[in-house]
């Protein structure tokens, strides 16, 4: 069976779980050598993983093409609107050919639809680098992160304010797999897609929607925010004034634990959904998020190719 992963739950809680401890491993055991040198034992020497991108990217794009070079492969990439995608090929005939040409697809699109259409044409496997639904590969490198910190993450509280977006569902996702609750600070009208609170309440983890900003912040381990306008959004004073009450401030966070972290997985709005300050501050741990996609997104392709989990 091609491993595609479309969502974390394509490969369960075990295989998550060694993600994240196979991630920091290879971390530890590479440390001091150059960015771009492969790992001792290049698992992946001589595979290709084919990027498209019909959205922005700068973490995302950097992450994966040195995940693979880490792992002994190399990527490509090709622009929705440079490539024949952006002028009405199929996704499935893409998918075809892209899986003679290559030995993996790592797309970002709007339409989730988009990617499973994909991954119902490709023999090679592909993974989500965003959708206008979820963000997994995100999430293995907020959780490999914490983990990373010294958070155990079976009973952890987390936090979430803002938009009820992409990486929102994903982490509700991470959830139910990994057994931590998670408190949901959003304004009405921008709730997330309950699909994904019900499977994580089916699995035991306590996921919580509030109104009220503090009353989500009280007590938690972590605290995560992104921004309140994703791509392909429009950019609605309506929206920016429902979210400004869940602004990560000081005295928000003062409301957390006190060794809380803070996480958000850039690209980040200053003064919009959080404050210099916290973003900036002791408690926010964005830059060994940001690095850890690298950690992480090896671990998904090792899952993706067999060789994890
Ligand atoms: N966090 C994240 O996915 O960043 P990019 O949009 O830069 O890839
Ligand atoms: N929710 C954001 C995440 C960016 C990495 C977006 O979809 O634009």
């Amino acid at each position: 069976m091609t491993r595609h992963f479309l969502n974390l739950t394509d490969a369960g809680g075990d295989a998550i779980a060694a993600m994240i401890a196979d991630a920091i491993d290879r971390k530890a055991a590479r440390k001091g050598l150059p960015k771009g040198a492969a790992d001792a034992d290049a698992p992946l020497a001589g595979r290709t993983l084919a990027m498209i991108f019909e959205k922005n990217s700068t973490r995302t794009r950097v992450s994966f093409d040195m995940a693979i070079r880490q792992l002994g492969g190399s990527s490509l990439i090709l622009e929705g609107a440079t490539s024949q995608l952006g002028r009405g090929e199929t996704v499935a005939d893409t998918a075809r050919v892209l899986s003679r040409m290559c030995d993996a697809i790592m797309i970002r699109t709007g339409d989730h639809a988009k990617i499973e259409e994909m991954a119902r044409h490709a023999s090679v496997p592909v993974i989500n680098g965003l959708t206008d639904l979820s963000h997994p590969c995100q999430i293995v490198a907020d959780l490999l992160t914490v983990v990373e910190h010294g958070l155990a993450l079976p009973g952890s509280q987390w936090a979430w304010l803002g938009d009820g977006n992409n990486v929102l569902h994903s982490i509700v996702e991470a959830a139910g797999l990994l057994k931590f609750d998670v408190r949901i600070g959003v304004p009405q009208g921008y709730d997330p897609d309950p699909s994904f609170a019900s499977a994580a309440q089916a699995l035991g983890a306590r996921i919580t929607l509030t109104r009220d900003a503090p009353e989500a912040v009280a007590g938690a381990d972590v605290v995560v925010t992104d921004t309140w306008v994703s791509m392909g959004q429009d950019h609605a004073d309506e929206k920016l004034k429902a979210m400004m009450p869940y602004q990560v401030t000081v005295a928000l966070m003062a409301g957390a634990r006190a060794d809380a972290k803070f996480l958000h997985c850039l690209p980040a709005h200053r003064g919009e959904e959080v404050v210099a300050e916290v973003i900036d501050g002791p408690q926010s741990l964005i830059w060994d998020e940001a690095e850890n996609r690298i950690h992480a997104q090896k671990s998904v392709l090792l899952w993706a190719f067999g060789l994890l989990g």
